[in-house]
């Protein structure tokens, strides 16, 4: 017999009532707590079940609170480092990561995928179960992200078929995609308990078409083809905005019922009040989540950062440090609380890890750097964005009361916007206070019959609980946010946190006066009434023991300032749960007989202090022991601190060598191999000139990259001038020559905000021409156009079908017989993958990778001033020796005169890392990824230069920095970079 939902939740609800009965039965309050969450997933072989009802998801019946980080694996091309970022994510209170799989990163041509290497999406999987988080699923097929083309492959821009809706030719495509990832995908999921994956993305705000047949046809194809696959998670979608689309029941999911989640997208500006819905919210389908009343709520996307276009004109220049700054940890702390407030417990922050668009794999709309100011930085250093997160997220996962909050009747605190909220099975309550002002705010806040100070910085706010049951005692109110509960070192251990130099007041009941000490900071308290209050301004860590109150075991209270915070880890181990305090960072604690084991980071000297489970009595670090003292605290404290990381010296660049690299641009060069520009229809939503051939790129197989066109005009060959049109993302540009001399250069405009318009950056380029030394002779036009990618495809329009290269040729004062030959990218590299060479001479010719002879070019000094139309190519090889015990991250810094009109292409061991544009940024430094930089060994540089001529150009300054050094870190395998 089968259960109706309503029927489940009320069985899930005894369940968890029972268990809390069961576990409380010790000390002065018997409290009726709900089940501790479910704790980190692991691949453990046994089934689960992965449900939900109104208000969270259900996982083998127990509540659980997403708290998830976007990270893309194809932004971080070294599988290792992986790891890195899933550790972190995990020590820092994250339970989820949430991942887009892209299409066009493994598939090169139609029918042809690869998952292998740097695409191993196996592995991945396999990483973020090891590392105990679930992992929420995004293949698209369409996934926007600024990546080229939203993330369609190159070769699905020259097919035929609307994408994005039902279109046979397009579902056919997407559909063996799918199969290809589901393959996978299938085999990792947390309910057959051989991997971690708990939801799946179906599509990505897919706004088009929602009101006709093809819009909900597409959607229960895409729905039916997963479940046929073998996925058997909830699914859901990405609604752009609180729009109510494809909620439960829009569309045909063959019968099948609540297996179905709806979640919306949000992107607040900081200027922005953060937007009510749900619990507070109007209601309705302009409510968004609820509009789905009977699915918790959920936010696939909120924004933890934001993009910068080319040009950095939404940061006014100064790129990510300004995305960072202007949506720091007070920004997310205002817009996270207030979802919490309105009901989510489905929550992803986009993005937590941005990473890198390397090669050609960015969308037109952005540079390669996609740090997006997120909590962790492009070179994977933890900022102090994550304040909020570490606090939150540990808060969630441990203190089980947030996972059903209710609203509760409304309380005023002056000049404050106040949630009021009660988690009706356990009595709690909890306020979301915030402050929408531009400068403090101190008021009174009437909790349980008392008056409480409070403070809201500006543009912030605060999470203050009463009622709240922590381990065995309820701690009536505090006026700092809870952080963590658990129990360690014989003891139960509360966390309370709040900014630096802030006055707190907590009170906590004891039926018996306590025995009170403070052991570290300063604090005041006093008891009466059963009630025992403690006064503390926050810094560093205060100390606060509490025993003899009845309860039989002792309390350490301890207020933790937010820089404090971020230095507490919290651990379950098989053998209890351990709390320690000091590194940078704790990646894993193993316990093994009397030690506990600790792997980690430190940045500087730091202390370790440590909260283990009875009898554990050593400590060791990163496989070193470390002598250890008992504290009046009851933890182990280390003798000495803990190292930080070895210095990290890296060396200047010099003995560059240079060559020039267009000989495309000769009239003697020999194109007979290259592609005849035959073809005279195209699925390109660019029309194609009366009279004149395809010239689209794609339409010839070549879509990353620059490419190359060359004509030989016969007949009558005096034209004045020439027109070439051509189309290419912002930044784009082309070079023409006439016989070998250099006509000019013509470049897309350069940004005001009208850089992310879509599909418009076409332009035509005149070029006066010069007179033939013969007239009547075969003349010969080479232009070289530097495609910028394709346009993503957010309405679809199929604007990632907008021709890339040149469109049409005119000539004016002749009539000339044309006939044009093409050439781009070569066959993709089979490890480095599509989007990493495009069509210069110098890639084709393998000039970029390492192991290639450059013996005969030229020596060369940088910096240098040159002065003409073309592509110049400089290599170099440094050599690093970064001790083995020290994970540093390098970039390269490019810098010259903002005047210079010329723009790099930079290859490290042969790895495109990403385009340079001297005099348009704002991207200076470009991350080298451990793995594909041998930070024990040789590396190639090789940089392609892209001069216009009307300049000087460069390069002038180019030098390795230091991005962030740590003692610890991952073991990092090389990643296989093949010479030519
Ligand atoms: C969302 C989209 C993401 C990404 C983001 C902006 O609307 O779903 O893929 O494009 O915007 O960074």
């Amino acid at each position: 017999m089968g259960l109706s939902r309503r029927h489940f939740s009320a069985l899930a609800g005894t369940a968890v009532l029972g268990l809390a009965l069961g576990g409380s039965a010790d000390g002065a309050c018997a409290w009726a707590a709900p089940a501790p969450p479910a704790g980190p997933p692991r691949a453990d072989r046994r089934r689960h079940t992965v449900g939900f009802d109104r208000h969270s998801l259900l996982v083998d019946g127990r509540r659980l609170v997403l708290w998830s980080g976007e990270l893309h694996p194809f932004r971080l091309p070294s599988p290792s480092l992986w790891r890195d970022v899933l550790e972190k994510m995990r020590a820092h209170g994250y339970n989820a990561v949430s991942i887009y799989v892209s299409w066009n990163y493994h598939s090169p041509a139609p029918g042809r995928y690869d998952f292998t290497g740097i695409r191993d999406l196996d592995l991945f999987l396999r990483t973020a179960a090891e590392t105990g988080l679930y992992v929420l699923l995004r293949p698209g097929p369409y996934i926007n992200a600024e990546i080229d083309a939203g993330g369609f492959p190159g070769w699905l821009t020259a097919t035929k078929g609307t994408a994005r809706t039902a279109d046979p030719t397009y579902l056919a495509h997407a559909d063996e995609w799918l199969t290809r990832v589901n393959e996978i995908v299938a085999g990792h999921q947390y309910t057959r308990g051989t991997g971690t994956v708990l939801l799946y993305q179906i599509e990505n705000e897919y706004d088009a078409f929602v009101a006709e047949p093809t819009g909900p046809a597409y959607m229960s194809h895409l729905y039916r083809k997963v479940r046929a696959d073998g996925i058997d998670v909830p699914l859901f979608h990405n609604d752009k905005g609180r729009n109510g689309y494809w909620l439960p029941g829009s569309f045909d999911t063959g019968g099948e019922k609540g297996r179905w989640l709806y979640g919306f997208d949000g992107y607040p500006s900081p200027s922005q009040d953060p937007p009510d819905w749900g619990r507070f919210g109007p209601g309705g389908v302009t409510g968004g989540a609820s509009a789905s009343p009977d699915t918790p709520g959920f936010v696939p996307e909120f924004g933890g950062g934001w993009f910068d276009p080319w040009g950095g004109v939404w940061f006014k220049k100064k790129g990510y440090a300004e995305s960072r700054r202007t949506r720091d940890a007070a920004y997310e702390r205002r817009f996270y609380l207030t979802n919490l407030a309105n009901g989510i417990t489905l929550h992803n922050v986009y993005m937590t890890f941005g990473g890198t668009s390397w090669g050609w794999l960015p969308a037109p709309v952005v540079y390669t750097s996609y740090d997006y100011g997120a909590a962790f930085d492009e070179g994977r250093n933890a900022t102090a964005k994550l304040v909020p997160m570490h606090q939150l997220g540990h808060l969630l996962q441990r203190v089980p009361d947030f996972a059903v909050l209710e609203r509760a009747e409304d309380v005023t605190a002056a000049g404050l916007k106040v949630y009021h909220l009660t988690n009706p099975e356990t009595g709690a309550h909890v306020h979301v206070l915030r402050n929408d002002s531009a400068a403090p705010v101190t008021s009174t806040l009437p909790v349980d019959g008392a008056d409480l100070p409070v403070t809201v910085p500006a543009r912030d706010a605060r999470l203050l609980a009463s009622g709240l049951r922590l381990g065995r005692r309820r701690m009536r109110y505090s006026t700092a946010q809870p952080m963590l509960a658990l129990t360690a070192a014989r003891r139960e251990i509360v966390v309370l946190t709040g900014r630096r130099d802030e006055p707190t007041v907590t009170a906590l009941e004891c039926a018996e006066r306590p025995t009170v000490t403070v052991l570290d900071g300063s604090a005041e308290h006093r008891w009466a009434d059963g009630l025992l209050t403690v006064e503390a301004r926050l810094g560093g860590l205060t100390r606060v023991a509490v025993s003899g109150d009845g309860v039989a075991t002792p309390l350490l209270l301890l207020l933790a300032d937010d820089e404090t915070s971020l230095r507490l880890w919290p651990r379950d181990t098989p053998s209890g749960t351990v709390l320690a305090h000091g590194p940078h960072l704790v990646r894993s604690v193993t316990l093994e007989g009397t030690t506990a084991r600790f792997t980690g980071d430190t940045v500087t000297p730091a202390g370790l202090e440590v909260w283990a489970p009875r009898g554990v009595e050593e400590l060791e670090w990163n496989g070193a022991r470390v002598a250890a003292e008992r504290t009046a605290s009851g933890s182990l404290r280390a003798a000495r601190e803990l190292p930080g990381p070895a210095p990290v010296r890296l060396p200047a660049l010099g003995g560059w060598r240079r060559r020039s690299g267009n000989p495309e641009a000769e009239p003697g060069h020999d194109d007979s191999g290259w592609r005849r520009a035959d073809l005279t229809a195209s699925h390109s939503t660019t029309p194609v000139p009366a009279g004149q051939p395809v010239l689209f790129a794609d339409d010839y197989g070549f879509h990353y990259g620059d490419v190359w066109y060359r004509a030989r005009l016969t007949g009558d060959t005096d034209a004045r001038s020439v027109s070439l049109a051509y189309s290419t993302g912002t930044q784009g540009l082309l070079m023409a020559w006439l016989d070998g001399r250099p006509l000019g250069t013509h470049r897309m405009p350069v940004p005001g905000n009208s850089t992310i318009r879509q599909g418009t950056w076409t332009a035509t380029a005149e070029f006066p021409v010069p007179d033939a030394d013969r007239a009547g002779a075969p003349r010969v036009l080479s232009v070289l156009v530097r495609r910028m990618q394709h346009d993503q495809d957010g309405k679809a329009l199929d604007t990632h079908k907008a021709a890339r290269g040149l469109t049409a040729v005119t000539f004016d004062g002749a009539g000339p017989e044309v006939s044009w030959r093409l050439q781009g990218e070569p066959a993709a590299d089979p490890v480095r993958g599509p989007q990493n060479t495009g069509g210069l001479h110098g890639e084709r010719a393998g000039w970029h990778l390492p192991g290639f002879d450059d013996g005969g070019w030229q020596r060369a000094e940088l910096p240098r001033a040159d002065r003409g139309q073309g592509v110049t190519w400089y290599r170099t090889t440094f050599t690093l020796a970064v001790d083995a015990a020290t994970d540093a991250s390098v970039g390269l810094v490019l810098d010259d005169d903002p005047e210079r009109a010329y723009r790099v292409q930079i290859f490290l061991n042969g790895w495109n890392m990403g385009q340079y544009i001297n005099d348009v940024g704002p991207q200076h430094t470009f991350v080298l990824p451990n793995g594909i930089l041998r930070t024990r060994g040789t590396n190639t540089l090789a940089l392609a230069v892209l001069s216009d001529g009307t300049t000087e150009s460069g390069p002038a300054r180019v030098a390795l920095t230091l991005l962030g050094a740590a003692a610890g870190g991952v073991p990092v395998a090389p990643v296989p970079s093949p010479g030519p």
